[in-house]
């Protein structure tokens, strides 16, 4: 295989940045500079350095599921089916988890993984990765409402940060966030007096919610989405 792709499946580079390594003499191959990215190589049998670390081939999953209602967000769990029940024995065994949390009730886009660096930043509160719902609600939102909204409610204690709301009709639309806290849209809807009658998450960072997925079916990530994936972890990480 090419050896900018056996380090992006490790997670240790995008493709780009693979090259410019490779280019700048700091990856070896059996302790030869491998200056060009497309080099094939042989992860089973040959030695690769890079940047100084040997690298230990592991292909990391990807994956993206409509949830379906009535799962939780788990690997396990006592009473309730779980998300990575959908998928196949095999990418069990690889250890998949779920990137994040959606309610048992909660449908739409959830990432799942063995990536668990990669997991670790989208997650981290100081990432901010924006995730947008559709949802509705049981009475009419006012403006007034909207507005609180979108400055921040108070959720039991710790107020939201500012958000963006857009209504479809009166009881209706979508709203994005760039946190994650426990029932975070639900309180915040109780927070204004309201309360969900759906959720549905249509976007997380980069990736959206593939139309030609029904609910509970999934797909691996493409290799575009899971390079747009790790630009968000990256940025993350340069701006603590
Ligand atoms: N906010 C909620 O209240 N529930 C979810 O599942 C996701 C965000």
């Amino acid at each position: 295989m090419r050896l900018d792709k056996l380090l992006s499946e490790c997670g240790l580079a995008t493709r780009s940045e693979a090259s410019r390594a490779a280019r700048a003499g700091k990856i070896q191959v059996n302790g030869i500079p491998a200056l060009k990215p497309d080099w094939k190589v042989d992860p089973e049998k040959d030695e690769i350095v890079y940047c100084g670390e040997r690298v230990l081939y592991q292909k990391f999953l990807y994956l993206m599921l409509n949830k379906p209602d009535g799962y939780v967000s788990a690997t396990e769990d006592g009473k309730d089916p779980t998300v990575t029940e959908l998928f196949p024995e095999e990418y069990r065994r690889q250890g998949i988890f779920p990137c994040g949390r959606l309610d048992k009730h909660t449908l739409g886009l959830m990432l799942l993984t063995n990536d668990g660096v990669l997991s670790h930043r989208l997650l981290a509160p100081k990432s901010h990765v924006a995730k947008t719902y559709a949802f509705s609600v049981k009475f009419p939102l006012s403006n007034a409402d909207i507005s609180a909204l979108e400055a921040g409610v108070d959720i039991g204690g710790y107020v939201t940060k500012p958000c963006k709301v857009s209504l479809s009709n009166p009881k209706a639309g979508q709203i994005t966030i760039v946190e994650g806290k426990y029932h975070q849209i639900k309180l915040m809807m109780q927070a204004v007096h309201n309360q969900i009658t759906s959720l549905e998450r249509i976007s997380f960072g980069p990736l959206t919610l593939d139309p030609s997925l029904t609910r509970g079916t999934w797909r691996p990530l493409s290799q575009e989405e899971i390079e747009a994936l790790r630009r968000e972890a990256h940025t993350v990480e340069k701006n603590p």
